[in-house]
C-alpha cells in the first residue's frame, strides 16, 4: 500500500517516462491484442466512455489528458501494488486476481472506491525504486484507492454488462 507522500512523487516519475513515451516493460506480458468480439466490446466501451465525458473523437488534446490522468492514478490519493515471487507459476496470478476482487469488494463495502489500472505497473522499476519491492518479485497491478468523487462525470458512467445467456452455457 503507498500513501499520499510517496505516491505523488512516485507517479510524476511516472508521467515523466510516459510523456517522454519511453519504452514500457511490465514485468507480466500484457495483451498483444484481442479476439475480435472483445476487441469490439473494448471498443465501444471505450466509445461510450468518451461520450458520457463529453470528448469528442476528434479532440485529440482532451483524449491525451484522459490518458494521462488515467496515468496519475485518476487522482487516487493511495494506491495497492500486487506483486508475487517471480518463481510462482503464471498460475498464481489467477490468485493475485482473486485477492485484487477480495479488495475492491471489501473497500467498496467501507464506501472507499478502487480502480485496477494496468497502466500503473508499465514502469516496474519506478515503483522499485519508491516502494523496495524486489527485483525478485514481479510486480502485476496497480489499484488506485481513495473515497470516490459521486460528482465527477467519470462517476457517472457505467459500462454495459454482456447478457448472462451468452456467456453461460447451463447443461443438464
Ligand atoms: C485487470 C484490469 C486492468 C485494468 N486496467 C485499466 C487501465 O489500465 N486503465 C483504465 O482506464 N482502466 C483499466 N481497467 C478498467 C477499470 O478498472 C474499470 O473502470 C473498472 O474495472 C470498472 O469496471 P467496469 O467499468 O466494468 O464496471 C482495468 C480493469 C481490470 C480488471
Amino acid at each position: 500500500m503507498v500513501g499520499g507522500k510517496v505516491l505523488a512523487p512516485m507517479v510524476e516519475d511516472f508521467l515523466k517516462k510516459v510523456t517522454a513515451t519511453e519504452p514500457s516493460y511490465p514485468d507480466i506480458e500484457f495483451p498483444q491484442g484481442w479476439p475480435d468480439s472483445l476487441l469490439r466490446r473494448y471498443k465501444e466501451n471505450g466509445r461510450m466512455l468518451f461520450a458520457a465525458l463529453g470528448i469528442g473523437r476528434e479532440d485529440r488534446e482532451k483524449r491525451e489528458h484522459h490518458r494521462l490522468n488515467m496515468f496519475r492514478l485518476f487522482g487516487a490519493p493511495q494506491a495497492v501494488y500486487l506483486h508475487q515471487d517471480r518463481t510462482l507459476s503464471p498460475y498464481s496470478i489467477f490468485d493475485a486476481g482473486l485477492l485484487a476482487q477480495n479488495i475492491a469488494l471489501l473497500a467498496a463495502e467501507k464506501g472507499i472506491g478502487t480502480c485496477f489500472l494496468a497502466v500503473s505497473v508499465l514502469y516496474p522499476a519506478v515503483i522499485r525504486q519508491y516502494t523496495g519491492i524486489p527485483e525478485t518479485d514481479r510486480i502485476l497491478i496497480g489499484l488506485g484507492v481513495g473515497y470516490p468523487d459521486g460528482d465527477a462525470p467519470i462517476n457517472q458512467f457505467r459500462s454495459e454488462r454482456e447478457p448472462v445467456k451468452t456467456i453461460v452455457k447451463w447443461v443438464g
